[in-house]
């Protein structure tokens, strides 16, 4: 119900109309392929492609199209409160679609009334449609099931609604998979659902939109390195907006779309080679390399702060010191890191980790209006003050990126592609690391036997954080769309079609990895996918890699009774990056 009204209003925002009208509230409804409403529409004969062309005749466009009209109309006021009525005489407890059909058939003096009418949709063929809507099931399609007969009639009762379930597997797996993506549980351990999906379901289609997602390694290896997928920035913006809110996929569209044309992040070649050939010439193994002993020294005084802090002890140990490890060290020493390796002079780094942070925001689920608003803020004074660094930088040159993209011996990008891909490598460059080094500490502290080795065998340090990175990845997920028609595991993917693969289920495939939900800071063969690969792995990698090395190896040795003092760590929302938002520790 709440979608059908949110839809109702997209619909009406989508045509430049003021208000959602009933018309807007069948088109909602008819669309949305799972719902009873849909399924009564179809059984009578009528289908949303109709509606909708009779609709465009009917009503044209508005000059302005928005997210969402802001209100309803009086008449399709009425049709809501008429599907009260109707859930009421069926002695229904709650309203749903099936309702709204039933109170349009109602209704005289509409469009949508007299449209339904003209296709032979009167009050009575949809309820007998909603009888067999009941009759079937629910379902859109039905799987034989054998029957045993129960004889216990409490037994009965408990097994009644699972026999349901068990009846029309598909129903059941779609409100499985749609309740569990949603439910709180997921963002705390997705690992369950992925290990289900790898198994029954490695090539899903989702049932209200063209997107497919992938949970098997082989899949999402292909996914990433077969040039018949490609990088589509607009992509998102062609689903309707339940798939999107549901597939946890942005609206704020102007937003990603003005920085993403021009990061290579979202470019197929032969834009992206020339844009990420420039980066690599740049940012080379030595110059991060470079940054080991500054990096080191940032990482010991911020323990040796937290330590002093604490009362101190003896050879700099803890005893009851203790350590937010986000605020304190996980976040700011990447976005330090990344903004010194630029060029940007060390005074300003709070005010750029604010607009990357507002830039941030409004890449979530839903961004409301003021933080897309921020966001775009947020973008304009960091142009403003990149441009006076650049400049600055053209005269005065440093060790920096930013001085050696600049120096004329490099290759020239456009200051749109200067600015969008600094802005790229100041976003990826911190969040990601910072997860990487929360959830590698937080599998770290669940596993002491795990922790034991590697504090008793510093030099397994590369092998654990391939591990860590593996277990728990910080990017979850990844997205491509279907260039053309492509086959995988006997399904056809459509030209435009989008691809979710999921990192973290890869990772953990057993066709892959020996036990892959057993933490070995050991494991040799690790092929794992969490900094992608193909032509846009990581540009990153080896910093992250750095990084995590120095603070996890740090805080591992210096620290022999390191305690989690968090005990329920509270996930950040959102499917695509996994991080803690705090993480309290005992030194
Ligand atoms: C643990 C930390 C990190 C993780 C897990 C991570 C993950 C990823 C992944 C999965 C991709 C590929 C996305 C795709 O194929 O669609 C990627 C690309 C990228 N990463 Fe990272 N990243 C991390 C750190 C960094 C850092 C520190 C930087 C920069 C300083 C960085 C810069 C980039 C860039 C520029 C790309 C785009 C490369 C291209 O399109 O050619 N990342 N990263």
């Amino acid at each position: 119900m709440r979608r059908a009204v949110t839809g109702a209003l997209e619909e009406a925002g989508r045509r430049g109309a003021e208000e959602a009208t009933p018309e807007h509230l069948l088109l909602s409804i008819a669309r949305d392929s799972e719902s009873a409403a849909a399924f009564m529409l179809e059984h009578a004969g009528v289908a949303p492609a109709t509606i909708e062309k009779q609709l465009d005749a009917s009503s044209p466009r508005g000059e302005t199209p928005r997210q969402r009209a802001p209100r309803f109309s009086d008449a399709a006021l009425t049709i809501l409160e008429g599907s009260q009525a109707q859930a009421d005489a069926w002695k229904h407890r709650h309203v749903g679609t099936e309702h709204i059909a039933l109170a349009l058939t109602q209704t005289n003096g509409t469009d949508a009334a007299a449209l339904l009418a003209r296709e032979g949709f009167t009050h009575d063929r949809a309820e007998a449609a909603l009888r067999a809507w009941y009759d079937q099931g629910m379902p859109r399609r039905r799987h034989g099931v054998a029957r045993v007969a129960v004889r216990s009639p409490a037994m009965r009762a408990i097994l009644r609604p699972l026999r349901w379930l068990m009846h029309y597997p598909t129903l059941a797996w779609n409100v499985y998979i749609r309740k569990s993506v949603g439910h709180p549980k997921f963002v705390t351990d997705p690992y369950p659902l992925y290990r289900k999906l790898r198994e029954r379901d490695p090539v899903r289609r989702d049932p209200l939109a063209p997107v497919w997602i992938l949970t098997r390694y082989d899949d999402t290896f292909t996914m990433l390195r077969d040039p018949r997928f490609k990088k589509d920035p607009f992509a998102s913006i062609r689903l309707p907006p339940q798939a999107r809110e549901q597939l946890d996929v942005p609206m704020a569209d102007a937003f990603r779309a003005s920085l993403e044309t021009v990061s290579m992040l979202f470019l197929d070649p032969p834009e992206h080679t020339r844009i990420r050939s420039i980066f690599t010439k740049t940012f080379t193994p030595r110059r991060i390399e470079n940054l080991r002993p500054r990096m080191q020294r940032m990482c010991d005084e911020i323990l040796d702060r937290a330590v002093s802090r604490g009362g101190g002890g003896g050879g700099g140990h803890g005893r009851g010191a203790t350590l937010e490890l986000m605020s304190e060290l996980a976040a700011p020493l990447p976005v330090t890191v990344i903004a010194e390796l630029l060029g940007f002079p060390p005074s300003d780094y709070a005010k750029i980790k604010k607009w990357s942070d507002e830039m941030a925001e409004a890449l979530g689920l839903n961004p409301t209006l003021e933080q897309q608003a921020a966001a775009q803020r947020a973008r304009e004074e960091m142009r403003k003050y990149f441009d006076r660094i650049v400049e600055h930088l053209r005269t005065t040159p440093g060790d920096n990126l930013l001085s050696a993209l600049l120096a004329p011996e490099a290759e020239v990008m456009n200051p749109d592609e200067l600015f969008a891909n600094s802005v790229l490598l100041l976003a990826a460059g911190h969040e990601t690391t910072t997860n990487l080094i929360g959830n590698g500490m937080l599998a770290l502290l669940r596993h002491p036997a795990q922790l034991d080795d590697l504090r008793k065998h510093p030099e397994i340090i590369d092998t654990a954080v391939e591990e860590l990175l593996r277990f728990d990845p910080p990017v979850q997920w990844t997205s491509r769309v279907a260039g053309e028609t492509i086959e995988m595991r006997g399904q056809q993917l459509n030209r435009g079609d989008i691809c979710l693969a999921s990192v973290g289920s890869a990772n953990r495939d057993p066709a892959v990895f020996k036990d892959p939900d057993k933490l070995d800071l050991r494991r040799q063969e690790n092929k794992h996918l969490s900094f992608g690969t193909g032509i846009h792995f990581c540009l990153g990698a080896a910093l992250a890699r750095m990084e995590a090395e120095i603070v996890i190896g740090t805080l591992v040795h210096r620290f022999p009774n390191l305690k989690l003092l968090t005990k329920r760590p509270r996930w950040r929302k959102g499917i695509t990056f996994r991080g803690v938002h705090s993480l309290e520790l005992g030194l």
